[in-house]
């Protein structure tokens, strides 16, 4: 199996009536289940922790979807130890043997395919359709990381020494493939993992870590531990038999990782604060689909999103082009998770934290283009909010903002919006919408972020094809990217070599 060539996983076809039932089934049988309780897992014991933690449901924030167990400072110190011995044992296998057991993992994560979207449902807020596609980009990365250790030769007849156990620190966006694709490469590099959860998505991690470890992943290579931010998570980061933290999250989360400690061997990508560019000679009707597809769908919160569009003056002063993009943002279903039609789907974090920080941005610009209103009585759902004039200065510099907001910008030319695209400190994702080569030549050669995509939305990143990762403040490290050929190999070093390459 693993001769054969890479192939991305198919998400699942919902335009099938078998498919829909086929999901269906699940999703509405834990809808008003009870909460379901998650232990912490150290040296392959299932624990119920010191202290208890709790996560709900975005779509019906009353209701707690998960209680789970968080760890001591004792269990972390006790993780750590465990780890290191089975890193050893770990990397003792052969390759073959490794690759093997991920093949195996993207197998079952394939066969468990509605309990991972299930989870995503009840925990992430997440719709259907944004939760099938994660699992097929957990799946890839299984698929994708078991044979870049076979593959490119790097391997060859070359001693690979994998670092020290790895800490990951995942984000609750995308709680089921970022945390899998990290866990993985790490262990195809032949080292051990501490995963400790985003508190706002643990069922969603559990329900993938059982996965691996049902594939044959032993459970004290990776370990499970949600644990209270504070001087645990601050501890169990900072420990010098930590080869490397993993970080999915804000720049400010990063920052203080480094503040804790300077050397860190700190892997980060960080915020996004994403443009959009549509030329004057784009395909105004594609421009609008894609934009409003990288700006509201999960809400505007995914790090890829786009939080602005910059329009060539020529569009921005056409009524008819706003009036089509405001009537496409309008006519979105704004819904629960629960309902198979929504798009914009609630936020995962009470809106004070999220995107009211957004929104005083925002408030700096002239004027609604759509204004955002709570929709459904519930705090965390919010309808799709354009706002005109906003001034990129603050906007790049402020923070992602996680909601379904999006500042629209008056360009003078093509140069001068690759001009405003770049004044941003951060630099995930970019876009641009035009049918003019010259001008897509001239926008690839400039512009400063690490995924930058041609007249497609800006979001959803397939692994192999669009490897994902940032530049400037969006990076931490030396910045291989996710689902791509140097991810793995960032996880050590080879035999006289002095830096991870
Ligand atoms: N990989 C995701 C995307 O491309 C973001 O993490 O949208």
């Amino acid at each position: 199996r693993l001769s054969d060539a890479f192939e991305n996983a198919a998400d699942t076809d919902f335009s099938v009536d078998t498919n829909v039932d086929w999901i269906r089934g699940p999703v509405d049988a834990v809808r008003e289940a009870e909460a379901v309780k998650v232990p912490l897992q150290v040296s392959g014991i299932f624990r119920d922790g010191t202290s208890r933690g709790e996560s709900n449901d975005p779509s019906r924030p009353e209701k707690v979807v998960c209680d789970f167990a968080q760890a001591s400072w004792e269990e972390a110190m006790e993780a750590i130890e465990t780890a290191q011995g089975a890193r050893d044992q770990w990397n003792a296998r052969t390759l073959e043997q490794r690759a093997e057991i991920l093949l195996e993992v993207a197998a079952k994560l394939e066969r468990q395919r509605a309990s991972a979207i299930v989870a995503m449902v009840r925990e992430a807020g997440k719709a259907v359709l944004e939760a099938d596609s994660e699992v097929s980009e957990a799946v890839d990365f299984a698929n994708y990381y078991a044979r870049s250790l076979m593959a490119g030769g790097w391997f060859d007849g070359t001693r690979f020494e994998p670092c020290g156990p790895v800490v990951i620190a995942p984000p609750w966006n995308f709680p089921f493939a970022i945390p899998c694709g990290g866990v993985l490469a790490a262990l195809a590099a032949g080292t051990s993992v501490i995963l400790k959860p985003a508190p706002q998505a643990v069922l969603c991690a559990w329900t993938m870590v059982e996965a691996l470890w049902n594939a044959g992943v032993p459970r004290e290579v990776l370990q499970f531990l949600p644990c209270a931010d504070g001087p645990v998570a601050r501890d169990l980061i900072t420990d010098p038999r930590i080869g490397a933290v993993i970080l999915t999250g804000g720049y400010d989360t990063a920052v203080r990782f480094l503040d804790w400690k300077p050397e860190l061997p700190l892997l980060a990508e960080t915020s996004g604060v994403n443009a959009m560019i549509i030329s004057a000679a784009a395909d105004p009707d594609l421009a609008v689909k894609d934009l409003v597809y990288s700006a509201f769908r999960h809400g505007g919160q995914k790090c890829s999103a786009a939080s602005l569009a910059i329009l060539e003056a020529e569009l921005y002063d056409d009524p008819s082009f706003m009036a089509k993009l405001r009537d496409a943002a309008s006519s979105l279903t704004v819904g629960g998770s629960w309902n198979y039609a929504s798009v914009v789907t609630p936020l995962i974090r009470p809106p004070e934290e999220a995107l009211k920080r957004g929104l005083t941005e925002l408030d700096q610009g002239e004027s609604w283009l759509l204004e955002p209103k709570p929709v459904d009585g519930n705090p965390q759902l919010w309808s799709p909010g354009i706002r005109l004039g906003v001034k990129p200065d603050g906007w790049f510099r402020a923070c992602e903002c996680f909601g379904p907001t999006l500042g629209l910008i008056r360009a003078k030319d093509i140069a001068h919006a690759i001009q405003i695209q770049n004044q941003s400190d951060f630099g995930l994702t970019g876009g641009i919408h035009s049918l003019d080569a010259d001008e897509i030549a001239q926008w690839e050669a400039a512009v400063e972020v690490g995924n930058a995509y041609i007249n497609r939305p800006i979001t959803g990143a397939i692994v192999n094809r669009q490897p994902f990762g940032g530049w400037k403040k969006s990076c931490f490290g030396p910045g291989a990217k996710a689902g791509g050929p140097n991810y793995v190999a960032q996880f050590g070093k080879w035999e006289d070599a002095d830096e991870p390459q």
